[in-house]
């Protein structure tokens, strides 16, 4: 069964196309950039999305843009690929999607549910896969917030962090099954606070910058506070934030810190 994995130089793509080789799919990694054995095409310009659909029977769809450029590519761009797709046959567009998009108030969010709309319509047998967030965007999240000094978090926003690698075996499952034409979900094991999350991540980092409380305004956080990005069913991985800051940070996370503020 060859597979076309968009997306495959990102963060979860990296994670997923060694999963699928060793479960015995063939695979097809897809990049705007050439690079030898992948496949070249752009969603936002359309260059190369009928060649690389050809011959395959099912499209991994993880392709995406948070930052600019949302809509072409995930909403249009998505409509250009299932509509080669379609024609080409594709028997199966897995497409993987995040949980809490109907109910968190975000632009890229938005742009999501409107490609789950375009991957309903397309006219391709289909499975959408809500995943929770991968524990990098935490990591992320806290580097960027920890840059002017102290690290500086809402304590209280909650979040269900799942390892790319349990969504990767979750994919491959998916792909052994025919297409559910639904949405199912992934989560991490455990829900967390930003406040337990903290702790652990300085020690992991090795920094003694204290870590500060705030409460951030708007309706955004205020969602992800009362738990809009938490999975309300479906299954969940077994890796924990632990396990992820283990292997990223090449330590254990003994939770030596602690939260000062409000
Ligand atoms: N990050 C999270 O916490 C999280 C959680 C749940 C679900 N998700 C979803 O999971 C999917 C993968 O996320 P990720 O974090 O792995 O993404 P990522 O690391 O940001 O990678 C995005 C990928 O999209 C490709 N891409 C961007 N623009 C493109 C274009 N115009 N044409 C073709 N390819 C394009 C890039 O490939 P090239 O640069 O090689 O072209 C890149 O490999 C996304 O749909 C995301 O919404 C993410």
């Amino acid at each position: 069964m060859t597979v076309l994995v968009t997306g495959a130089s990102g963060t979860l793509g990296t994670a997923v196309t060694p999963v699928l080789a060793a479960a015995g799919f063939q695979i097809r990694p897809m990049s705007r950039k050439a690079r030898p054995g992948w496949v070249t095409a752009d969603l936002v310009t359309g260059a190369g999305l009928v060649e690389a659909v050809h011959g395959v029977d099912a499209i991994v769809h993880l392709a995406s843009s948070p930052g600019r450029k949302q809509r072409e590519t995930d909403v249009e761009g998505t409509r250009r690929l299932l509509a080669a797709a379609a024609t080409a046959g594709v028997r199966h567009a897995l497409y993987v999607s995040i949980v809490g998009i109907d109910r968190v108030p975000f632009g890229y969010y938005r742009a999501k549910l409107a490609t789950e709309a375009v991957v309903r319509e397309a006219g391709v047998p289909f499975t959408i896969l809500r995943a929770t967030q991968f524990p990098s965007l935490v990591d992320t999240l806290f580097t960027v917030s920890s840059r002017m000094g102290p690290l500086i978090v809402d304590p209280r926003l909650r979040m269900q962090p799942v390892h790319v690698h349990d969504v990767a075996q979750r994919i491959a499952g998916l792909l052994g099954e025919p297409p559910t034409g639904q949405v199912v979900e992934i989560a991490g094991p455990r829900v967390m606070t930003f406040a337990e999350m903290a702790g652990p991540w300085a020690a992991a980092r090795g920094t003694r910058r204290p870590v500060w409380s705030v409460r951030l305004p708007g309706g955004l956080v205020r969602s992800v506070r009362e738990g809009g990005l938490i999975s309300t069913g479906g299954s969940t991985g077994t890796r924990t934030w632990d396990d992820y800051l283990a292997e990223r940070y090449g330590r254990s996370a003994e939770d030596g810190s602690t939260v000062q503020g409000t």
